[in-house]
């Protein structure tokens, strides 16, 4: 069995990060986005963020521009994250991967972020996981399931022995083309598609997590 999880809103809330970054650069070219904006930018990769906040502002930019304009939003989001520390976990999620690794399930990251190993290690997570596939090792993003799809292939795993934790609907939409369970961190409501949700970590047994989505 193994566990394949997403990293921003899963394991850390660096949301408000990629948030604060993206406004910079927006506020930089003349116009502004809401945080509910924001939230359609939650599993999608740095291009297609662009490409989303420029047609909000109705700016249009040559493809020269916007690999120089997704440069410096990763400029100021690189210095909002150097400061992070493993207070910034979720709650439960430390624990959870300590309970996975003792009974020997596997741990593989599936983010679309190509920040996240140094996410990971200024967190203090990375030594749980066997498998990081990021933004740097995939050529489609999530809805498409190939992050996860690497990710079991480095566990050795086929889809159906593992479960994928996600918080974005791009991202239970992937785990569930691929032929994954699906776990939902955050509200049943939007994330509809997952065979199961959780608020948090706390307290989660992973052989109960296997049942619930068994029978889902
Ligand atoms: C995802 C985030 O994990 O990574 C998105 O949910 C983000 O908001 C994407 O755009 C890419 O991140 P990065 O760090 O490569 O710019
Ligand atoms: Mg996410």
């Amino acid at each position: 069995m193994g566990c394949i999880f997403d990293l921003d809103g899963v394991i850390v809330d660096t949301a408000k990060y990629h948030f604060q970054a993206w406004k910079q650069l927006a506020n930089d070219l003349g116009f502004d986005f809401s945080e509910a904006d924001n939230e359609k930018l939650k599993g999608v990769s740095r291009a297609e963020s662009l490409n989303l906040i420029l047609g909000w502002g109705g700016v249009q930019v040559s493809e020269a521009e916007k690999l120089h304009l997704m440069e410096k939003k990763n400029r100021v989001y690189l210095d909002l994250i150097n400061e992070m520390n493993p207070s910034e976990i979720l709650p439960g999620v430390a624990e959870f991967l300590e309970h996975l690794t003792q009974n020997q399930i596997a741990i593989a990251l599936g983010s679309a972020s190509k920040n996240a190993e140094i996410i990971l290690e200024k967190v203090e997570l990375k030594h749980y996981f066997q498998v990081l596939i990021d933004g740097n090792k995939v050529s489609k993003s999530k809805p498409d399931p190939e992050v996860f799809l690497k990710g079991a292939e480095g566990l050795g795993l086929a889809p159906e022995n593992c479960i994928v934790f996600e918080d974005a609907e791009k991202g239970l939409e992937a785990a569930k083309a691929g032929g994954f369970y699906a776990i939902g961190v955050g509200d049943p409501a939007v994330l509809f598609e997952a065979d199961y949700c959780i608020q948090n970590f706390e307290g989660q047994d992973i052989h109960d997590l296997f049942n619930k989505v068994k029978k889902a």
